[in-house]
């Protein structure tokens, strides 16, 4: 993979930064966890400090190809200025005569933002044309290409993987520290013990399949659990439920059985009559949850089983809340998982958190960047890592 130092002197060049600005906001739009942003500063800095004009580009959720204001990138530009303590000023378009007007303002060694990339059709068409089109007009604006965004480098999108056939390229230090970490998790350290959460168990599949080639214990909990309790014969009541892939995860048992690899689930759920907060919930068996309550949480026996095997481990990879941890009722679940890994890693272990809701959750239980030995920015790509897929915006910056 290249990387900045390939890119030589950049003093006075114009460097196109992808980023991953993704951040949660609240309905006032005040970003509620900043991690991306501060995940993207030390890359930005080394480019400021080399003299390079920046410009950083980012997408903010799903608009659909069209400017929306409450998608602005306008709440990560001000913590980014915030951050680096300089303006960062944004531009009112991405390619259009904003833009250009803002990058042609940039002195050496200081930094300017594009809004949101998602504006424009080009940037996630299905079409390589269109993308291809978007690509050339993102490139007309720089000298050379800076992928950082890790988060979205499993994307085939223009400003991940097009524009980096158009310029000079490199990862940036965000890249490369996630890929060294992913690379290590093929190579554990035993036992390696895999944490899996989340809604939905389809998109885990590729990954489950690939994990019990590689990791000695899966603890599983989240919304996905009910399935496999569901693979077991259990009633699950109203839980979440993809009962069109009850037979794959029977699959997956059986093979886990004939590895010798250990699925670990819960014991006992908490289960409540309503998806709310003030919802009546109680503790029950895992195989004996209501006819009428759905499971939002693993329970405090189940949560101590799984801290006890994350406590045996040397590495630990951490993908999913165990539970609906937004609501108070729900959240000790992912708390105790959260704490078990912050034990392991004072004790020793290598300790990786992955992903976007896991990263909240984390955050939002009071926990510190510094208490994991690493979290990272991209749940999606690192998923797609693991299972063993080519990530787009990783290939293209391989030569
Ligand atoms: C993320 O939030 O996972 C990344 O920023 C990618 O966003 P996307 O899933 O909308 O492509
Ligand atoms: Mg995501």
């Amino acid at each position: 993979m290249r990387t900045i130092k390939d890119l030589g002197d950049l003093r006075g060049k114009k460097v196109l930064l992808r980023s991953d600005l993704n951040v949660p906001l609240d309905k006032d739009g005040a970003i509620t966890d900043d991690g991306r942003v501060r995940a993207s500063v030390p890359t930005i800095q080394r480019l400021t400090q080399a003299g390079a004009r920046v410009i950083v580009c980012a997408h903010l959720g799903r608009p659909k190809g069209a400017p929306e204001a409450r998608y602005s990138l306008a709440p990560a530009a001000q913590r980014l200025s915030e951050l680096l303590g300089v303006p960062v000023p944004l531009a009112q378009d991405t390619v259009g005569p904003s833009a250009h007007a803002t990058v042609d303002a940039l002195g050496d060694g200081e930094v300017a933002m594009l809004e949101n990339l998602r504006f424009n059709p080009g940037e996630t068409a299905k079409d390589a044309a269109a993308r291809a089109e978007f690509a050339d007009q993102l490139a007309s604006l720089a000298d050379v290409f800076v992928s950082d965004g890790f988060g979205v480098v499993h994307r085939e999108q223009a400003s991940v993987y097009d524009v980096a056939e158009r310029l000079p390229q490199a990862a940036g230090g965000l890249v490369e520290q996630e890929v060294a970490v992913l690379q290590r998790l093929t190579r554990p350290a035993r036992p390696y013990a895999v944490v899996l959460g989340g809604a939905k168990v389809s998109d885990k599949l590729g990954v489950i399949e690939n994990l019990l080639q590689h990791a000695d214990m899966l603890l599983i909990g989240g919304g996905m659990v009910f399935t496999f309790l569901a693979a077991q014969g259990h009633e699950v009541g109203t839980s979440l439920l993809e009962k069109d892939q009850i037979d794959r995860v029977k699959g997956y048992l059986a093979d886990a059985e004939n590895r010798g690899v250990d699925i670990v689930l819960p014991v006992d759920v908490v289960a409540a009559d309503a998806f709310s907060a003030d919802a009546a919930h109680d503790l029950v068996a895992a195989d004996a949850i209501p006819a009428d309550r759905m499971g939002l949480d693993i329970g405090p026996e189940s949560a101590k089983l799984f801290a006890r095997r994350i406590a045996g481990a040397k590495t630990v990879f951490w993908n999913g809340p165990m539970g609906a941890f937004e609501m108070a009722p729900y959240a000790a679940g992912t708390q105790t998982v959260a704490q078990a890994l912050v034990d392991a890693t004072s004790a020793g272990a290598f300790t990786v958190v992955g992903g976007g809701d896991s990263a909240a959750a984390v955050r939002q239980g009071g926990f510190d960047d510094d208490d994991f030995s690493h979290i990272s920015t991209g749940g999606g790509a690192s998923l797609e890592y693991l299972e063993g897929k080519t990530l787009p915006g990783l290939a293209v910056l391989e030569d």
